[in-house]
Order: structure tokens, then C-alpha cells, then sequence
């Protein structure tokens, strides 16, 4: 069941946050949110502009998937940043984004959501959330998708995939969700600016983190390895003791638990 459309007028109203999301552009439906978030940054749009859309019919995922993004079912978002730091800490946007994912449902709903490095949100080991950020000259486009109130999903999403309603058998709000979201995001994305560091989000990182002391494979385009997870550091990489004692860090890469 969806809830009422997006409006940005009430999202003006109700939002606390002096830069993300004062500006607004609100879809019914898009190919992605990420692609027309990226004309606007190309169109001279400030840090801050929220694009959001009602459905995507192609939202963009990691690794050249694609995202499913029903109408009025879950959150659909992207913000155009422009971040005075160098592009190779953009990383650690995903992170201090599922960060304030995590925090913004567990404060709404109550539901323990966790972290799954770099940039799922998951329940139970299937994904609510999923952060992608493209990193262009001069701006990044920050996507995030969150499953809100889907009652199903396609046959192949079924076992990896899962929404709020279904975890928690009620519909959820998604303005107030969005406007969490924001503040918590602001808030971390500007301490994180401040020093150019992780180091005071990194506690909290930890903590909500389902991947610590599990044993994982990472895949990347070049290299896989397979070792426990230790540490999540400073720069937002994944820690791994291998088999042979030797410490390896990743920077990104798909994860899968080994049981
Ligand atoms: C992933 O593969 O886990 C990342 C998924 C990111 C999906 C979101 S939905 C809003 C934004 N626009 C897109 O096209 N993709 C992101």
C-alpha cells in the first residue's frame, strides 16, 4: 500500500537541515534520479538539491544492475554534493551514508537495521537500502533507495531482498523517514568534511556494522579474498585477517558472508 505521494512542500515544512534538501525536485517517475540529479550538477544546481521520484523505470545499482524501484513504495533519492575533499575519500560517503540510514529507520521504527559494508542497509541479512554514489568532475551524486512499503518483491529479489512493511507489518511514513534521513546525513556528512575523516563517526560505524568478526569473501574486478573481518578504519576500509595471517583492506568490493 503507498502511502500519500511525495510533496515538497511538505518536506520543506517539516525539515530541520540548513543545506540538503533545500532544494527540491520531486518526479512521478524517472529513469533514475542519480542520471537527472546529475544534469542538474551539470546545470550548475548547489550542493544540497534533492531529486526524488515516485518510480524509477531503470534506477541505477552497483555493478551495472539495476534497481527496482516500484511507484509509491520506497524512497528513491539522489543529492548533489559537492564536497571540498579530495575524490578519493568519496568511499567513505557510502558509509556515513548507511550510517545515517541506519539510524534514521532504527529512530522511526524501532527496527535494528545493520550496516552491510560498503553501502547496503540490511535486516536479517536481506537489503532495505542500497547507496550509490557516482563520482563525476567537480560533484558527486549521492543515490539512495530504500524498500519502504513493498508487500512483495520479484521471484529472483525474494530471498535477498526485504521492505520495512514487511519486516515490521505496518506501512511506514515516508516523509518523516526522508526528513530523518536528511538531518542525520547532514550531520554526519559535515563532521565528516570538517576534519576530512571518518574518525568521529567510526564508534557508530563499528558498532552497526553486520560484517565484524564474520568471515567474508570480497570480490573486486581484479582480486578476491577470503578472511575475517576485523576492523573497519579511518578510511572507511574493510579490514580482513586472511587464512594466512596476513591483513588485507579493501576499499570497495561486493561482500558475501561464508558460512
Ligand atoms: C545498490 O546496488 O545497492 C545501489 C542501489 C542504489 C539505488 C538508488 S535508488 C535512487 C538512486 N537513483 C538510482 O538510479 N539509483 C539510486
Amino acid at each position: 500500500m503507498a502511502d500519500n505521494a511525495l510533496s515538497p512542500d511538505d518536506i520543506a515544512r517539516r525539515l530541520e537541515t540548513k543545506v540538503l534538501g533545500r532544494r527540491i525536485f520531486a518526479y512521478d517517475s524517472l529513469t533514475s534520479t542519480n542520471l537527472a540529479a546529475k544534469d542538474l550538477a551539470e546545470s550548475g544546481s548547489p550542493e544540497g538539491t534533492l531529486v526524488l521520484a515516485e518510480e524509477q523505470r531503470r534506477g541505477r545499482g552497483r555493478f551495472e544492475r539495476w534497481w527496482y524501484s516500484p511507484k509509491g513504495l520506497g524512497l528513491w533519492l539522489s543529492l548533489i554534493l559537492r564536497p571540498q575533499v579530495r575524490m578519493e575519500r568519496a568511499p567513505a560517503l557510502s558509509l556515513l551514508t548507511g550510517l545515517s540510514v541506519v539510524k534514521a529507520i532504527r529512530a522511526d521504527t524501532g527496527l535494528p537495521v545493520l550496516i552491510r559494508w560498503p553501502n547496503d542497509v540490511v535486516f536479517r541479512d536481506k537489503k532495505l537500502c542500497g547507496v550509490l554514489p557516482e563520482v563525476e568532475p567537480g560533484f558527486v551524486i549521492l543515490g539512495v533507495g530504500i524498500n519502504v512499503n513493498h508487500c512483495s518483491f520479484p521471484p529472483e529479489l525474494l530471498s535477498i531482498a526485504t521492505s520495512l512493511r514487511i519486516e515490521l507489518a505496518r506501512s511506514v511514513e515516508r516523509t518523516e523517514l526522508l526528513c530523518r534521513l536528511l538531518q542525520e546525513l547532514e550531520r554526519n556528512y559535515f563532521s565528516f568534511l570538517d576534519g576530512g575523516e571518518l574518525t568521529p563517526l567510526l564508534a557508530e560505524i563499528r558498532e552497526f556494522s553486520s560484517l565484524m568478526g564474520k568471515t567474508v569473501r570480497v570480490s573486486t574486478v581484479d582480486q578476491e579474498s577470503l578472511g575475517q573481518v576485523i576492523d573497519i578504519n579511518e578510511e572507511g576500509r574493510l579490514v580482513l585477517r586472511l587464512a594466512s595471517g596476513r591483513i588485507a583492506t579493501h576499499i570497495a568490493g561486493e561482500v558475501r558472508e561464508v558460512r
